[in-house]
């Protein structure tokens, strides 16, 4: 029998993409799995970060008998997405900044990226912008502190708004930036506090929904959505097993790794 969809991030970002995959896969079977003992990914050593990638994902698949991956990670995907796909038998689909659709409508064609530094700094993200924004201005902002943010907010706490507002400070000078890539999963489970606290408004644009229409694509016949499904994590902790009992992960288990 075909297996899940399995989503992974580091943390709860990839619940922003688990939202987009129920609107329009709401059928689906999907499993998450998340490597929150080493949170934040967005600071780590490239190296170290591939192979803990790999490491993990392989135990994920194993686990969940998974019949394709959603890496819901933009700092996990711009490094290492050729390797997991060189690894792993199942289909892996990747998500990566929103840079192409930004570029598609913004008018002033000055584009804003908030992503991990990790991120903002990839050659991949340079290559995004060359190939798909190469007429806008692209202002990258760091924005790592606000990963920690949405954490607290699936553990049921109000993510601290001077945090929120002292990261999209420097859009302050930036009045003719019309759009604003949220070029982290972690960020749209933000949105509306981040909308209250841009300097000016803005357009924000995520992946999510490009990222479940092209699971859509891939996975062939997948398991219909049963009434528990499962959540894995290398960091076990109340708080976030009901944070994933939220969107539908009713069951967590220590994701167990070689
Ligand atoms: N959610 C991840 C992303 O999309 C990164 C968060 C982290 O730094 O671990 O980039």
């Amino acid at each position: 029998m075909a297996g899940p969809v399995l989503v992974f991030d580091s943390g709860v970002g990839g619940l922003s993409v688990v939202e987009a995959l129920r609107r329009r896969l709401p059928e689906v079977a999907l499993a998450y799995a998340c490597d929150n003992a080493m949170l934040p990914y967005g600071v780590r050593e490239d190296d170290w970060l591939v192979a803990r990638i790999l490491e993990v994902c392989e135990a994920a698949v194993a686990a969940s008998g998974c019949c394709g991956l959603v890496v819901a990670c933009n700092t996990a995907s711009t490094l290492a997405l050729e390797a997991l796909r060189e690894r792993l038998s199942v289909p892996v689909i990747g998500t990566v900044p929103a840079i192409k659709p930004a570029a598609g409508t913004s008018v002033s064609r000055h584009i804003g990226l908030l992503a991990t530094s990790a991120t903002v700094a990839r050659p991949y993200t340079a290559r995004l912008i060359e190939a798909f924004a190469g007429d806008c201005r692209v202002t990258r902002l760091a924005a790592d502190p606000l990963v920690a943010e949405a954490e607290r907010l699936v553990a049921g706490q109000a993510p601290d708004v001077d945090v929120l507002r002292r990261v999209l400070a420097p859009l302050a000078g930036l009045e003719d930036l019309d759009t604003l890539v949220l070029g982290c999963t972690h960020f749209p489970l933000l949105r509306e506090a981040l909308e209250a606290a841009v300097p000016h408004p803005v357009r924000l644009v995520d992946s999510g929904d490009a990222i479940a229409r092209r699971t859509g694509q891939v996975i062939a016949a997948p398991q219909r959505r049963p009434a528990i499904e499962r959540g894995w994590v290398t960091g076990p902790d109340p708080a976030l097993a009901r944070g994933l009992a939220g969107f539908g992960f009713g069951t967590t288990q220590p994701l167990v790794l070689p």
